[in-house]
């Protein structure tokens, strides 16, 4: 009979969960971080489209908490902790910290897609890493990328001139 207590929660070992954490915590890290300054954003921006900036950057906090559970929960739905707390993301992103105050809307656009180039670059790891190691958490990260993709050039698509 399995032991309920010492089984694994899925098909994968202990090596793929570490593996998969490896991977996953800096996508978690980042996508957190882009929330937080992505909300400072949303807050602060002024100027042309205010109000189709203002809604759209609440959009891509609202993506980037999503996915930032859904990476979260794989590495945990595999038997490991993930540390999210605050000052662990602040010590591990790699944004910088925002301008404080009002914002034109170009800067603050500028400055989230930077973030989202920057969560796009653990994602890109994590696809790479992770495609023999476990292609079930490829998908959450394959997934997560189409989506930054998308919000990047929904934001991108304000300030470029062609
Ligand atoms: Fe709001």
């Amino acid at each position: 009979m399995t032991d309920i207590q010492t089984a694994p929660k899925t098909g994968s070992n202990a090596d793929v969960a570490a593996g998969v954490a490896q991977y996953l915590t800096p996508v978690v890290h980042e996508l957190i971080a882009l929330a937080v300054n992505g909300k400072q954003a949303h807050w602060h921006v002024r100027g042309a489209n205010f109000i189709a900036v203002h809604e759209l950057l609440d959009d891509v906090v609202a993506h980037a908490q999503d996915w930032s559970d859904i990476a979260a929960e794989r590495v945990v739905a595999l038997g490991l902790p993930i540390d999210g707390r605050l000052a662990t993301v602040a010590a591990k992103t790699g944004a910088e910290n925002p301008k404080l105050g009002f914002l034109p809307y170009d800067e603050a656009i500028a400055g989230v897609v930077s973030q989202i180039d920057l969560a796009t670059e653990k994602v890109n790891a994590a696809i790479d890493g992770l495609a023999e190691l476990d292609p079930t958490s490829q998908d959450v990260v394959i997934e997560i990328r189409r989506g930054l993709d998308k919000d990047r050039w929904f934001l991108f698509s304000h300030i470029a001139v062609k």
